[in-house]
């Protein structure tokens, strides 16, 4: 069976883009692959985070994911840091990727900022860290939002290098996938931004946790323009806001964007905006009523991952030592 890796960071206020972009797909990929599921705590740590805040997200990630249906049964979830092949492959791939890759990364730009000098070494060096997640598995599949591809790309590049300088054909070329009409769901106030954990408006974004009132506040001061809902896909591409909503719209009826236009298009913002609202409800009560109930039980929580790492740890210590064989490190 082919191998599916991915992977979440624990910083807080998981959103919808979170959801539609990757864990509803994750949930859905189960019964046709082998998946594991990683809380990427080391990740996390490239911009600081507070100890106490970092475990108690660690934890919330592991509840959210698995009320909105991940399977720990079969598939295996688990905490980055608990794994230390991450970290050792990844000191091996800073040694094969090369500067100029990641000087092109635009996530590392647009994280960086102006700030560029003060950014931690671990930012920059992320992407490889990220190809060391996925390679330590030899995984073949990996579903995320848009937002992931360049460094899906680079796993690749990595993957050759390694290939080509060591005469192997050891490691896969990764397939990205990126699924569904959300991959990319941008911020309910400026349909050109991303939606992100980061911005500093809460009404930017709808959290996985929100309440229901929360989320109808939200979608009703959701931006939009004075215009009836589109009713064509051409019209799209200029309208940011609208396409945004009626691409989130979709995506949770797991439908196409020219059937929400088709029932919506040339109507009132105010009806699609209700409906969706109910629809997002419908979605995210019952995971946000489960997230809770996990929390009770926190020492459960912790037992899970702690058994996923060890399911995680028998598949990648026999591919990093061979690496390290393969490299011509003393095992
Ligand atoms: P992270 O934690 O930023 O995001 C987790 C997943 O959510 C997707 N996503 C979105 N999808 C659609 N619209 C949005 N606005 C949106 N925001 C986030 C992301 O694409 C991602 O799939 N580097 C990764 C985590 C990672 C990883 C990996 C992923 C570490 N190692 C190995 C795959 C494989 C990250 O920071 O995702």
């Amino acid at each position: 069976m082919d191998r599916i890796f991915s992977g979440i960071q624990p910083t807080g206020n998981l959103h919808l883009g979170n959801y539609l972009g990757a864990v509803q797909n994750w949930v859905k990929l189960q019964s046709s692959y082998e998946c594991i599921y990683c809380i990427v705590d080391m990740h996390a740590i490239t911009t600081f985070q507070k100890p106490e805040t970092l475990i108690g997200n660690i934890l919330e990630v592991a509840s959210i994911l698995i009320a909105s249906g991940i399977d720990i049964n079969n598939s295996i979830l688990f905490n980055q840091s608990r794994v230390a092949m991450h970290a050792e492959l990844a000191w091996i791939f800073n040694c094969t990727a090369k500067i100029g890759w990641l000087n092109r990364m635009t996530q590392f730009k647009d994280k960086a900022g102006k700030n560029r000098e003060k950014a931690s070494a671990g930012l920059y060096v992320y992407p490889n860290l990220m190809a060391a997640d996925i390679l330590a598995y030899k995984a073949t599949h990996v579903p995320v939002g848009d937002d992931q591809k360049q460094h899906l790309e680079l796993t690749r590049d990595i993957a050759t290098s390694f290939n080509d300088n060591y005469k192997t054909d050891f490691f896969p070329l990764v397939e990205p996938l990126i699924l569904g009409e959300a991959t990319r769901v941008m911020n309910l106030r400026d349909g050109s931004k991303k939606m992100s954990k980061s911005d500093e408006s809460d009404f930017s974004r709808i959290n996985i946790t929100d309440s229901a009132e929360k989320i109808s506040a939200k979608i009703k001061k959701a931006k939009t323009d004075s215009l009836p809902v589109p009713d064509s896909s051409s019209e799209l591409s200029n309208r940011l806001e609208a396409k945004n909503l009626i691409g989130i719209f979709a995506a949770l009826r797991g439908i196409s964007l020219q059937d929400i236009i088709k029932d919506y298009g040339g109507g009132s913002f105010s009806v699609l905006k209700d409906d969706l609202t109910e629809c997002i409800i419908e979605e995210l009560q019952p995971v946000g009523k489960e997230i809770k109930e996990l929390l009770n039980n926190k020492d459960e929580l912790d037992k899970i991952l702690k058994d996923g790492a060890e399911r995680a740890k028998e598949i990648s210590r026999p591919v990093v030592n061979e690496v390290k064989n393969i490299v011509g490190f003393l095992t």
